[in-house]
């Protein structure tokens, strides 16, 4: 090597050195600077759900020109609202936000789109506001369909007492889960394969197949769980605590999703009366895959967030280049129709966990046991 070459090759280490580390300055931010600017707002990283989107954003971003900064809102919509300020004082030209509240969450979107910001709602819908442009989502009500048919395949007999548990009612998708599964499980209430267990406001509606969003309201009223495992495994206790010798033996779960199921699958299963059950999820979280392969969770629903991150970029990506997106559907978020991306889901149980999770490279074999 020549004299000259080596200080061009020197020179050239510390130019990419130094636009590492501008790029690993900015916290949460991926990407090394570049035309795009989309900011991200998703609700906590308490549950382990939202902390594999912030990673599976991470990974679709990493290697790409696009300069992206991800905040959490650690369940506080103050802080989301913050959040969103911080991003739109950092000039973003899109705003990718999964609200942790969907009402509250209105404020935030309206400050952006007074910016001229693209709005996308990011798994759960934005509500009452017109300030939101997308929506990139699962479909919700299969996946609470997919949770009511697993119970209805798995059941045994009649008479099976059912105990039903739902998301928190700030989310929208709650209801959407809880309606799916409704649909569903209500024919078999009628018919007498199940028997509520564990709420009067269902029992009252027990006859009534379509729920108004104010007939869920009081059903989810009693089964809610916030979302939080906590509050699902203190409700479990007491309503084991309560529940007379016909409503145990075999039963089954309605859980909404991983978090809450294996809380409340804790719970069941320390309780000697209970002779089997089964219980549902959602969101193929690493700890209930291993609870899966244990046999002490049934099965998840695999929402494969790699897609959903796909999708929200590639929207985002889109919008900056001045195109409009493609979408394949709407909803009704109570004040507009919203254009919708949807994405299909996979019902995950022992069966096929292993080609699903595995084989499609979500989890490695070697993050579990027993497999
Ligand atoms: C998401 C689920 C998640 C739940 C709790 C819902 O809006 O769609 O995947 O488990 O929120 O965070």
């Amino acid at each position: 090597m020549t004299k000259r070459f080596k200080g061009i090759a020197l020179l050239l280490v510390v130019m990419m050195f130094a636009t590492l580390a501008a790029a690993c300055s900015n916290n949460g931010t991926s990407g090394s600077g570049g035309s795009v600017s989309v900011g991200i707002v998703l609700p906590t990283k308490d549950e382990p759900r939202w902390v594999q989107d912030e990673q599976r954003f991470k990974d679709a971003l990493s290697g790409t020109k696009y300069n992206t900064e991800i905040l959490f809102s650690q369940g506080s919509s103050a802080k989301e609202k913050e959040n969103v300020e911080t991003l739109l004082n950092k000039g973003i030209k899109v705003l990718i936000i999964c609200p942790q509240d969907g009402d509250a969450a209105a404020a935030a979107v309206e400050e952006a789109k007074k910016d001229g910001v693209t709005v996308i709602s990011y798994d759960r819908l934005i509500t009452n506001t017109d300030a939101v442009d997308y929506y990139v989502t699962f479909d919700s009500l299969a996946v609470g369909a997919a949770q009511g048919q697993y119970l209805i395949d798995h059941s045994k007999g009649s008479g099976q007492p059912l105990y039903l548990y739902a998301g928190a009612a700030t989310d929208n998708n709650a209801f959407l889960f809880f309606q799916g599964a409704w649909e569903v499980l209500q024919p078999k209430i009628a018919d007498g394969t199940f028997k509520i267990a564990n709420s009067s406001e269902a029992e009252k509606l027990k006859d009534t197949k379509d729920l108004t969003r104010d007939q869920m309201s009081s059903i989810i009223g009693q089964v809610t769980t916030n979302w939080d495992p906590n509050e699902a495994k203190n409700k479990a206790q007491t309503h084991l605590t309560a529940a007379a010798a016909d409503m145990k033996g075999d039963v089954v779960i309605l859980a909404p999703n991983d978090g809450t199921s294996r809380s409340i699958a804790d719970v069941f299963g320390s309780d000697s009366a209970i002779t089997s059950y089964v219980i549902t999820g959602q969101d193929a979280e690493q700890a209930s895959i291993q609870y899966i392969i244990d046999g002490k969770q049934s099965m998840t629903v695999f929402k494969d967030v790699r897609t959903l991150v796909k999708d929200a970029m590639g929207m985002a990506v889109e919008v900056l280049d001045g195109k409009t997106p493609e979408t394949t559907g709407s909803y009704n978020n109570g004040s507009a129709d919203i254009k919708a991306k949807q994405t299909d889901v996979i019902v995950v149980d022992k069966e096929n966990v292993k080609k699903e999770l595995i084989d499609s490279e979500y989890y490695k074999a070697s993050d579990f046991t027993g497999l």
